[in-house]
Order: structure tokens, then C-alpha cells, then sequence
């Protein structure tokens, strides 16, 4: 059981398998997970459906303004008045979105109030700049890594039943998205100078929540 407000912090890049060990440590310590990547989805997905251009600041700001009177982002995901919309945000295409309008400045930091408020409880949170901007201040932080041969793998395989993408196709998208991820000027991805990297590229999941679990036991930051 995790003591009262902790704050975990999981970055990597996609496909590093953020999503998976940040719900398993949720299972283990009792605390709710927060998937930052789910408001740039939401962002890159009302843009994308309301033909606002993915670099244009301005218009983007004031889709952000407009979205946030309506939206409740929570442990089960994001409700867009009223109804969870996060099935339709995980698609590869609002992703791609989600990269591009998450590259403007505007846009994170208006975001950033809503993470603050929500992480204040005590939470495990994942995505990119959660140990370096979001949570600078967070006892344990994560950097969670795989080879890009093995994140697209991942990914081809709960791809593959929809038909479609080769395996080389998500190879290079994904390199297009860290690329863009990596470079862009406001809270790039990239590793906190106190956060454990963990490279998953031949580890099992639990091996990988278990690494994690010895981290917070060693610090005292779960009973
Ligand atoms: O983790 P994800 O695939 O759901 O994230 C989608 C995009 O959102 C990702 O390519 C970059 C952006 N993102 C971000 O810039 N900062 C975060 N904290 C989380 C996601």
C-alpha cells in the first residue's frame, strides 16, 4: 500500500508499455493511474474532427480553453460532456494527432493546471515530461525504455486484427513520433536526472512491476 499522496511518475517513449505497468503498480500499491497522453489524444482528436490545423497555436489554445469547461479526466478515462470518449482516442491516426498539437507550447501548459490538480491526491501519472515538468518533485520517477524493434512489435501485434499496417510501417511511424516527441522545444520526452530507466526490451511485464515494487519498498514509499 503506498503511503498517503504519493506520486509516481512513468515517462517513455510509445510503445514502451507505460500504459500496462503504470495499471499492474496501480493493482499493487492502491493508488489511481492518470494517462497524461489521453488529454493531447483528446486535444489532436476534436482538432482533427473540427478541421483545426494541428499547428496553428492560437486556434489550438482556444480549443483547449473551450475543451476544458467541458471534459472530466479521470482514472476511467476522458468524458467529454459527460460521455467517455476514450475508446475513440487510442486509434494510431488521433496518436499521430496527439504528437502534433502536443508540440505547442500553448497547449501543455494550459493542460498543466488540470494535471497539478489532479496528481495533488497522490497518483502514478504517465507520459512524456511527467518527471522533468509535470511532477518535477515526485519520490519515485521512471523512465521506461525498449528497443524500437520491439516497441513496434508490441504494437503491430494489437494492430495486427484490425488488418492493415506491416511491421516495418509501424517501425517508421514510430520513429517519426519519438523523433517529434524527443525534439520539439517545449517539455520534450526525455529522461529526468533522478529517474530509474528501465529498459523492457527482454523483460517480462511482472519482472518489470516487480523492479519497480523494490524501488518503492528500498525508499519507503509503500508499507
Ligand atoms: O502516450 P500516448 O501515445 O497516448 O501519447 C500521445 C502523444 O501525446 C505522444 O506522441 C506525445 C503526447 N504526449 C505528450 O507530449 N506529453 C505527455 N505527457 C503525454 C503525451
Amino acid at each position: 500500500q503506498a503511503i498517503s499522496g504519493l506520486t509516481i511518475a512513468i515517462d517513455g517513449p510509445s510503445g514502451s508499455g507505460k500504459g500496462t505497468v503504470a495499471k499492474m503498480l496501480a493493482d499493487e500499491v492502491g493508488l489511481p493511474v492518470l494517462d497524461t497522453g489521453l488529454l493531447y489524444r483528446l486535444v489532436g482528436s476534436v482538432a482533427l474532427s473540427r478541421d483545426v490545423a494541428l499547428d496553428s497555436a492560437d486556434a489550438l489554445a482556444d480549443l483547449v480553453d473551450q475543451l476544458l469547461m467541458s471534459i472530466d479526466w479521470t482514472v476511467e478515462g476522458v468524458f467529454l460532456d459527460g460521455e467517455n470518449i476514450t475508446g475513440s482516442l487510442r486509434s494510431e491516426q488521433v496518436g499521430e494527432a496527439a504528437s502534433k498539437v502536443a508540440s505547442q507550447p500553448e497547449v501543455r501548459e494550459k493542460l498543466l493546471a488540470l494535471q497539478h490538480q489532479l496528481a495533488k491526491a497522490g497518483c502514478i501519472m504517465d507520459g512524456r515530461d511527467i518527471g522533468t515538468v509535470v511532477l518535477p518533485d515526485a519520490p519515485a520517477k521512471f523512465f521506461l525504455t525498449a528497443s524500437i524493434r520491439e516497441r513496434a512489435r508490441r504494437r503491430w501485434a494489437q494492430l495486427k486484427d484490425d488488418g492493415g499496417s506491416t511491421l516495418e510501417a509501424v517501425v517508421d511511424e514510430l520513429k517519426m513520433r519519438d523523433q517529434r516527441d524527443r525534439e520539439r522545444q517545449h517539455a520534450p520526452l526525455c529522461q529526468a536526472a533522478d529517474a530509474i530507466t528501465i529498459d523492457s526490451t527482454t523483460m517480462r511485464v511482472d519482472d518489470v512491476v516487480d523492479r519497480m515494487l523494490g524501488v518503492l519498498e528500498r525508499r519507503g514509499l509503500i508499507q
